[in-house]
């Protein structure tokens, strides 16, 4: 009998989990968290996988028992003799800590790719990791999908005129400039200086935007602070506007508050993670149908660079 996709979701990701999988058009499996009295947890996969390729749907954010769930999953469905598992973790998350760059810390990006393949994990499916060289923690293949593929559209759709893009720190600038040479626009870059993680010290402006309607690419919003500085900063150099396009909405702590007193027109993301609340500001892009089209094509063998727009 020929191996069937069956596509699963943990707990956290169970809302974008089922628009991939009505994007595909099949059900999502059926599956269970139990747990012990303490809370120890115990996914089972109700029906049976055997010989089946199986897409496990979690991204990776906090708390770290999203990560451990999509483990244990992992281990189930190998041990449920699954032919072929891929972990699909739309938020990689702890791939901010990718290097030493100071003693005595962890490579937690280094640990979790360790893991995956550990627990059984064939391949891995994400979107725009923190550093793409990420993808060469893993000894199995990564398919790393683009965000531009669903901001190009909007963007081209928004049809903004005396657009200029920014990165909001120097990490970004490849990230800005992909755009820039897609629209044929101009860049600038914010220069930003953290003395330590979540605090951001100082900003500078390299570029003008005098009139211009400026349009900021980031990976993660965590706690705004970047955003908002720069978007601040770029309002002050005389822009006509500030908007942000940005894949991953973490926002923690004082994030939701800090981008509703912003200067911001609006902030638009991927559903890579479920918002907490609502915002005004805040606008949300599915990446459904960019999953389920990488995931077809992982099981027909065709090409999964061909979904990216360059
Ligand atoms: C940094 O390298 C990332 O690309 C983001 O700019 C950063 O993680 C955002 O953090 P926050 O929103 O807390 O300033």
């Amino acid at each position: 009998m020929e191996s069937q996709v069956r596509i699963f979701s943990n707990t956290s990701s169970q809302d974008l989990a089922e628009r991939i999988a009505r994007a595909y058009g099949v059900e999502l499996g059926k599956r269970e968290l139990r747990r012990f009295n303490d809370g120890e947890m115990c996914p089972v996969i109700l029906e049976s996988i055997r010989g089946d390729y199986v897409f496990i749907i979690q991204s990776g954010f906090a708390p770290a028992d999203n990560l451990l769930e999509l483990l244990l999953m992992i281990d189930s469905a190998r041990r449920a003799s699954a032919h072929y598992i891929t972990a699909v973790i739309p938020y990689f998350g702890y791939a901010r800590q990718d290097r030493k760059d100071r003693p005595r810390v962890p490579i937690a990006a280094k640990l979790i790719a360790n893991l995956l393949t550990a627990a059984g994990a064939d391949r891995v499916m994400t979107m725009d990791l923190h550093a793409p060289q990420i993808q060469g923690f893993f000894d199995i293949p990564v398919d790393h999908l683009e965000s531009t593929t669903i901001f190009y559209p909007y963007l081209k759709e928004l049809a903004l005129p005396n657009m200029t893009f920014a990165a909001p720190d120097v990490g970004g600038v490849n990230r800005a400039r992909m755009y820039a040479m897609h629209f044929n626009k101009e860049m600038v870059i914010c220069d930003k200086y953290r003395k330590r993680p979540g605090e951001v010290s100082s900003m500078a402006l390299i570029g003008d935007v005098t009139d211009r309607n400026v349009i900021i690419v980031d990976d993660i919003i965590d706690t705004a602070q970047t955003l908002c500085n720069a978007a601040q900063l770029i309002m002050e150099r005389g822009a006509r506007s500030v908007r942000a396009l940005i894949t991953h909405p973490v926002l923690s702590g004082p994030a939701y508050e800090n981008i509703d007193q912003s200067m911001l027109t609006e902030v638009v993301v991927c559903d890579t993670i479920p918002l907490r609340k609502k915002s005004d500001k805040i606008k949300v892009l599915s990446a459904d149908k960019l999953f389920a089209t990488a995931i077809r094509n992982m099981y027909e063998h065709k090409s999964i660079t061909s979904l990216f727009i360059n």
